[in-house]
């Protein structure tokens, strides 16, 4: 036991070296959304991080896995959660009509958003699904392409590129962000800028490349503050409830496609859309749950498992040791041993 407790300190002490820079990032950086969901600062609410537990948290990750062993999920919806999706994406909408999104961020969501939101099918089409990955390859390009094309809301209006997501189609683990900032807004690709660059250090940490899953967002084009500036750098904001509505449909076909055994959220904004819970990070994250998704029909189980968003380990690099016992839950799940472990 105490060999394992010293590897596992081994192992974050690795994961801890990966900082650089946080002080640079901005308060402000891309993909906020994580930042709203987490304790303020001074805060020390249940499962927020703290230098010195770092044993502790050790501990605790362990004890979640033993009390959520390999295939054992907490079910968060009751059944029938798919017939009540219609009613969920309703109570978002008249919520937006209050002026306040789902994570109780003030929005402004114009009717015709709503409008859109509102013709998006709720019913789960059963489609023949792509079994080789050639075939996904193919259902991911024909997506990719329809989001290329999207001017459904009002972002599609002032992105630069759109942000499909990348990666291998036959993935047995994607990770799902909020949506693009600055960087993947003038490339085209998710997860490139410096918190990109994390994450392609979380997934090399799980002894994964970034070639061997799937990299997406629940939206697909980038959220700005001043949406007449996309040249601004930290002019990023999370996507309000309305956009998600409108783009959701993208994400669960994509996750429909490629059928992964495992998703990761990364941070409170994709965390709650996708595991559509309203509770804050540190409630969802720790364990996985069983993923259902409003628009098409799973035809095998997704667990989905919630962790920081990178911007916000930047940001909040004491994070780190949280993030790590999440991810190292998805490796013990999928029989990964870290490299030169
Ligand atoms: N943050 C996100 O949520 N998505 C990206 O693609 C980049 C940063």
């Amino acid at each position: 036991m105490k060999d394992g407790v010293r590897e596992l300190a081994r192992q974050f002490k690795a994961f801890l070296q990966t900082r650089e820079e946080d002080e640079l990032t901005p308060l402000s950086s891309p993909q906020g959304g994580a930042e709203q969901v987490m304790p303020a600062a001074g805060q020390t609410p249940e499962n927020t991080p703290q230098d010195h537990l770092t044993i502790e948290f050790a501990r605790t990750a362990h004890k979640e896995a033993e009390n959520h062993p390999a295939g054992q999920m907490t079910e968060m919806h009751a059944p029938g959660h798919q017939a009540d999706a219609a009613q969920n994406t309703a109570q978002h909408l008249s919520a937006e009509t209050a002026d306040t999104d789902l994570f109780g961020q003030t929005a402004s969501v114009s009717a015709a958003v709503r409008a859109e939101a509102a013709q998006t099918p709720q019913t789960a089409p059963v489609q023949e699904a792509p079994v080789t990955p050639q075939e996904k390859q193919a259902a991911l390009d024909k997506i990719a392409e329809e989001i290329k094309a999207c001017r459904r809301c009002p972002l599609g209006q002032t992105r630069i590129h759109a942000v499909p997501g990348e990666g291998n189609p036959a993935a047995e683990l994607m990770f799902i962000g909020e949506g693009p900032g600055f960087d993947e807004d003038h490339s085209g690709r998710p997860f490139v800028g410096r918190a990109g660059q994390l994450l392609d250090k979380m997934i090399a940490a799980m002894g994964l490349k970034r070639e061997q899953v799937f990299i997406g967002n629940i939206a697909k084009c980038h959220p700005m503050v001043n949406p007449q500036n996309p040249e601004a750098r930290g002019n990023d904001r999370a996507p309000n409830a309305g956009e998600i509505a409108v783009c959701r449909k993208y994400i669960e076909r994509q996750i429909a496609a490629i059928s992964p055994k495992y998703v990761v959220a990364l941070g409170g904004v994709a965390a709650k859309a996708l595991i559509s819970d309203t509770k804050s990070l540190g409630a969802l994250r720790g364990r996985f749950h069983l993923l259902h998704l409003d628009t098409v029909e799973l035809q095998t189980p997704v667990k989905i498992l919630a962790t920081y968003h990178p911007a916000a380990l930047l940001r909040n690099p004491n994070w780190k040791k949280d993030a790590w016992a999440d991810l190292q839950m998805v490796m013990a799940e999928m029989g990964l041993k870290r490299p030169h472990a």
